[in-house]
């Protein structure tokens, strides 16, 4: 009996298809639950957290008797009242949920008070009695480099000798430049609800890309077993990696009230206090020193980075190797140093953000291009181009890794035409010379992504799929839906898989007790690994099937095949509920767990060495700004871009994900501006004062597009390509392309030295330093 692989029967199905987002309605008209949405119960307990007002201080005395006897209150927690531990980090166990004699940065968790209305729990708060010593706050990069404050030893890669390669390139440049952090800006701020269960347990809704990790924080630090919480999410108001690891914190303060009272407990961060408690993308100080040939080619290259962590490590290991591996973008770096400082200060932790580090090891490398073709008076796009990975040589990343699906070259050139670079190029020229004040500026900037967590174990992910006797289909994985649309995307594999049609598949809910010990949804593998996963488990039950349809029906399997919402069974046609029935009346399961693990990766950290990536994404996007030199006001007036996203699982939502990681990346480099005081505390925590892109910032001409010859080389999903970050670091082409109109107020002169985020203050200053500054 012949046994084909199970792909061949598959005739058509929903992949590829232009399927709306399964929640896209329901968002509009406001049905779609989120935490908060989720009907109170009477006895509901609302929670508040009291907070650090010092960025650096010993607490000397902590009385909480005034607010333990505020009216409404019903119970209040601190350090010590925690029954296990009290940490909540992802990684290093340095993350305590409520400070303990010492607070590290201002906003610092120091007690939480359950009350019966959040307006008692707030009224309560404030009648703490504490008495500080304070003492110096490491605020800024250089205050932490200057001390030596690091969170983590500095890591070096090295990679040939660096030294010798710059100094004997007949041109040399060195330069320092300044990139902002970010907030996450979701719209759902942090939640937590939780319920106390019988045995002591609880069960946790918490708004977060991680329910495992949730839920073995919750149990470390109530002390009890994995196994008494569970956690669930349905989805998230937007995460963007901000929900990666610190929604931890919320959760165990909310479940131990719960556990603790009998009560259900609801801890839900309003926004001033959500941007002031929760960590940031990273904010970077990159110093380079350069050493390149006459076309503009890199001979060799020292890169310094410093970031500012914060107070804790956080996932700040993993962020900044990520730096590393993306100084190169799409480039060759023959003899080449990275060195990374990760720098403790006495600020929030700050955490993954779409890009997950890697756009500040982008950026820099962009910097530095721009740079080179300004000293040999070339456009930008040819040093760009020159120093390109090569397909057979010239195409061994800095940490060994082999590029072996390069496709930078074809989506430039590509875009170079669509876009009509060149003329627009000429023509931006023509104007800024006749144009006193309003200058313009263009770029056309490349991305190369790796995908996969660096971490290589986290390369895993399962699925757990039921088919009911009606025919209908309840699927789970591990994977949390927060606006990307994941959850479509993984049911579209596995309606492709059965043959039915998407409404047959019910989207569930993530929880830790149908899929166990899940990695993040991050490292936008989200689609890649669920995806497989589920596909593992539709694969076994129609396994089954077929096993039983030939049995049954006495038929070779050769000759059932599965068609849409029936199956053709030698001569007979049977529904696809039919056949399932038939199946469960002969006892077969039609329940399955399904199981992925990335295959091909693996890496050495010490020695920055291996395969951490399974693949890359790539993309490139051309961005047309337009400066005020009067006063530093800027546009992003026209952008194109092509992204490739492999064979796309679905081109309305990958669509959705470039046009959004885009015009988030161009806030990060535009407007949107994180301000510590020098005594360490956020003065920019709310839209008030934190500029996030509206409608209007968005390019009037926004022309994208998916590259149509994608595919996945590796044996990805259904040849698809990870899309929910890579998209972000195309906005690095509206940086190039302010600091390309910046320059164009020195008549192409002098380089402006334009630190991000490019805000209207900051290229007033990059324009006045230019001012008799030739260089
Ligand atoms: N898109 C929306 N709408 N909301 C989000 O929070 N997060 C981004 C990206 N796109 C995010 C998003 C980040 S940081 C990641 S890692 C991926 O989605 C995670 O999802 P995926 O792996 O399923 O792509
Ligand atoms: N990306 C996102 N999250 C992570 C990673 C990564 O590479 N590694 C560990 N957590
Ligand atoms: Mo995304 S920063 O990996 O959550």
């Amino acid at each position: 009996m012949r046994n084909p692989p199970l792909s061949e029967t598959v005739i058509r199905g929903a992949v590829n298809k232009k399927l709306p987002h399964d929640s896209a309605i329901k968002q509009v008209s406001g049905e779609a639950e989120y935490i908060d949405d989720i009907p109170e119960p009477k006895d509901l307990l609302h929670l508040y957290v009291a907070q650090s007002p010092y960025a650096h201080a010993k607490i000397l005395k902590m009385d909480l008797q005034a607010v333990k006897s505020s009216p409404g209150v019903v119970a209040v927690y601190d350090a010590n009242d925690v029954p296990g531990i009290n940490d909540a980090s992802p990684v290093a166990g340095d993350d305590p949920v409520f400070a303990e004699d010492i607070v590290e940065y201002a906003g610092q968790a120091l007690f939480v008070v359950a009350a019966n209305s959040i307006q008692e729990a707030r009224a309560a708060a404030k009648r703490a009695e504490i008495e500080y010593e304070e003492l110096e706050a490491l605020v800024t990069i250089d205050q932490a480099l200057a001390a030596g404050s690091f969170v983590m030893p500095s890591k070096t890669l090295l990679r040939g000798n660096p030294e010798q390669a710059i100094n004997s390139a007949p041109n040399r440049l060195n330069g320092r430049f300044e990139i902002g952090g970010q907030d996450h800006f979701y719209l759902e701020g942090q939640i937590a609800l939780a319920y106390p269960r019988e045995d002591g347990d609880v069960h946790v809704f918490s708004s977060t890309q991680h329910p495992t990790e949730v839920q073995h924080n919750v149990a470390k630090f109530l002390d009890i077993p994995d196994h008494s919480v569970t956690v669930e999410v349905r989805r998230m108001g937007g995460g963007f990696g901000g929900k990666e690891t610190q929604g931890a914190w919320f959760a165990a303060m909310a479940a131990l009230a719960a556990k603790d009272t009998g009560r259900p407990a609801k801890l839900r961060l309003d926004r001033d206090d959500d941007m002031i408690m929760t960590g940031k993308r990273h904010d970077f100080v990159i110093e380079y020193n350069v050493g390149y040939d006459n076309d503009g080619r890199l001979d060799g290259i020292d890169f310094t980075f410093a970031s500012r962590c914060g107070r804790s490590a956080d996932l700040s290991a993993a962020i900044n190797d990520r730096t590393i591996f993306h100084a190169d973008n799409c480039y060759y770096l023959k003899d080449v140093r990275i060195t990374s400082h990760r720098c403790k200060t006495h600020t929030v932790s700050n955490t993954a953000f779409r890009g997950f580090g890697g756009p500040q090891g982008m950026i820099a490398i962009e910097r530095v291009m721009d740079e080179i073709a300004h000293k040999l008076g070339k456009d930008p796009l040819d040093v760009r181009k020159v120093n390109l990975y090569g397909k057979t040589d010239r195409n061994v990343t800095p940490y060994h890794m082999t590029v072996e699906d390069n496709v930078a070259p074809e989506i430039i050139r590509e875009l170079e035409e669509k876009s009509d670079y060149a003329k627009r190029r000429d023509a931006i020229r023509k104007f800024n010379e006749t144009s006193p004040f309003l200058k313009k500026g263009i770029a056309l900037t490349p991305v190369k992504f790796g995908i996969s967590f660096t971490t290589t174990f986290l390369n895993q992910a399962g699925a757990l799929l039921h088919v009911y006797t009606d025919g209908s289909v309840m699927l789970n994985h591990g994977g949390t839906e927060m606006g990307q649309g994941l959850f479509i995307k993984v049911a579209q594999v596995v309606a492709q898989e059965l043959q039915i049609d998407i409404e047959r598949i019910k989207i569930t809910s993530t929880r830790t007790d149908k899929v166990p010990n899940t990695s993040a949804t991050a490292a936008s593998s989200g689609s890649d690994m669920n995806g497989k996963a589920a596909q593992a488990a539709a694969r076994k039950i129609k396994e089954r099937l077929i096993k039983f349809a030939a049995d049954h029906y006495n038929v070779d399997r050769a000759d059932i095949i599965f068609k849409p919402n029936r199956i053709d069974i030698g001569e007979k046609t049977v529904g696809f509920a039919e056949l399932v029935q038939q199946a469960y009346f002969n006892r077969v399961s039609l329940s399955a767990t399904g199981y992925y693990r990335t295959p091909k990766i693996h890496y050495d950290a010490e020695n920055y060495s291996g395969r951490p990536f399974y693949y890359f994404a790539y993309g490139a996007a051309v961005s047309e700004a337009i400066i005020d030199t009067l006063t530093g006001e800027n546009k992003i007036t026209r952008v194109d871009i092509i992204h490739d996203v492999g064979k796309s699982l679905n081109p309305s939502i990958d669509l959705g994900q470039v046009e959004g990681g885009f015009i988030q990346g161009m806030g990060w480099l535009t407007t949107e501006e994180l301000y510590f005081d020098e005594k360490g505390l956020l003065r920019t925590h709310a839209p008030s004062t934190y500029k996030i892109p509206a409608c209007s910032d968005r390019p009037e001409i926004f022309n994208m597009e998916l590259y149509e010859s994608g595919e996945n080389v590796e044996d990805s999903i259904h040849k698809s390509k990870a899309v929910g970050e890579p998209p972000f670091m195309l906005a690095i082409s509206a940086f190039n392309a302010l600091t390309d109109a910046v320059y164009s107020a020195s008549d192409y002169k002098s380089f402006p030295n334009l630190d991000a985020p490019a805000t209207p203050e900051c290229i007033l200053k990059a324009i006045h330093e230019l001012d008799g500054k030739v260089t």
